[in-house]
């Protein structure tokens, strides 16, 4: 066995059935590559709690925590709207997430040459496109205490959730953007709503002082969300990098995501801090799709959302990038050749489904390696 050890969690939906895309592709590395990867499969989502009755098991926690990295697919479905809210399949991710401390969610925006009409804004807006949103994934909203529902005395009922940030944590997601940045075209946009919220003059401050202290070589603004999410559908490649809280960070990379023809198109990773002894860190990947149970089990999702989420993987946890070029190298190209899914179908292109799309994918990873 390798030492790449893989944690395989399907979940629901149309999850399980564009990893499985993904897992031809990890076969196809092992025959014409000769790198193997050690792979594990396991539960999540409305899956596990079909099976164990919670929506990720303690073992499967630990799996991953144990491994070099995940690749994850999608939870959540309408027969599981109505369970207690503690063991919604949603609530499985925000659980591997917190535990494993993945709190910087990179996730990239690029649209490839071949899609520029598939975008529902004009092709000179979006033609060339590459931004990063990089969204704080373990804080603010999403896990802020307290949160619930309360009984009010006169027999109406209160619902409340507590947005927290703590000047470490906006440190830290900082830090991350400020590295990317330097890698890139060295601008950050940092995007709060300090005008109405507490936490958002703190991100802004806290953001402004570590610009100072360590941001050499990086340009640094500040946006509010709302404007934000405007000039994504304005102007999206005055853009380099976004950095934001959890929230914030959820709408305005759908709503980027829709630069590039399709929320089928996007992937993400999720990272945790650097172990300063052993150098790795622990990493989750997973397209920014959901479930899409309106389209599960139709064999028509689009895979390459989670193909370029191992990519992510290949280049962020495993030291493949040559492997991650090529792959990426190869989605361009089938879409060059005109083969479309149905989410991003159009005139004069081929539909195919999630299966021969992948067909095509190999195919032309083979012509990648034989030329
Ligand atoms: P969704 O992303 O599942 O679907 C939104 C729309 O995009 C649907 O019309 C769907 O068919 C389409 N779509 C998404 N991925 C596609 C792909 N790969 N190929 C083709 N079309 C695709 O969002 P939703 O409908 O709001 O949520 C459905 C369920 O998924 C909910 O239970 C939600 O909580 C969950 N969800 C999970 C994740 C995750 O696991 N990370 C992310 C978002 C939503
Ligand atoms: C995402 C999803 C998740 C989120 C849900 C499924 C918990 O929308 O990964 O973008 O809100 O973070
Ligand atoms: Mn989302």
């Amino acid at each position: 066995a390798s030492n790449r050890k893989m944690l395989v969690l399907g979940g629901d939906g149309i999850g399980p059935e564009v990893v499985k895309e993904v897992l031809r592709v990890v076969d196809w590395m092992a025959k014409k590559r000769s790198v193997s990867f050690d792979l594990q499969e396991g539960l999540v989502g409305g899956a596990a709690y079909d099976k164990h009755g919670t929506p990720l098991t303690d073992e499967t926690l630990a799996d991953a925590v144990d491994s070099d990295a995940v690749l994850f697919g999608a939870v959540g479905g309408t027969q599981y709207d109505d369970l207690p809210f503690e063991v919604k399949p949603e609530r499985g991710l925000l659980r591997l997430r917190k535990e494993m401390d993945l709190f910087a969610n990179l996730r990239p925006a690029m649209v490839f040459d071949a899609m520029a009409d598939a975008s529902s804004l004009k092709r000179d807006l979006v033609s060339g496109l590459d931004i990063m949103i990089l969204r704080e994934l373990t804080g603010g909203v999403y896990f802020g205490q307290p949160r619930g529902i309360d009984d009010l005395p006169d027999g109406t009922k209160k619902g409340y959730d507590t947005q927290v940030y703590t000047t470490p944590e906006i440190e830290r997601i900082g830090r991350v953007a400020f590295d990317l940045a330097r890698k890139r075209d060295g601008r950050v946009t940092s995007v709060e709503k300090a005008n109405v919220m507490m936490s958002g003059v703190l991100w802004r401050e806290v953001m402004t002082n570590l610009h100072k202290a360590e941001g050499e070589g990086v340009v640094l603004d500040h946006m509010y969300a709302d404007n934000c999410a405007m000039q994504l559908v304005r102007n999206p490649k005055q853009f380099d990098v976004i950095v934001t809280d959890n929230l914030f960070g959820d709408i305005l990379s759908d709503c980027a995501a829709m630069l590039t023809g399709s929320l089928g198109m996007l992937p993400s990773a999720s990272l945790g801090a650097v172990d300063e002894v052993t150098g790795k860190r622990h990493a989750l990947y997973e397209p920014v799709h959901g479930s899409a149970p309106d389209i599960a089990g139709k064999g028509i999702a689009n895979p390459i959302a989670e193909m370029l989420s191992f990519a992510m993987a290949l280049r962020y946890s495993f030291d493949m990038g040559e492997e991650a070029d090529m792959l990426e190298q190869a989605i361009q190209n089938v879409l060059k050749s005109g083969l479309r899914t149905a989410d991003i179908m159009q005139d004069g292109m081929a539909r195919v489904s999630t299966t021969v799309m992948t067909d095509s994918l190999l195919k032309e990873l083979d012509k990648l390696v034989s030329g």
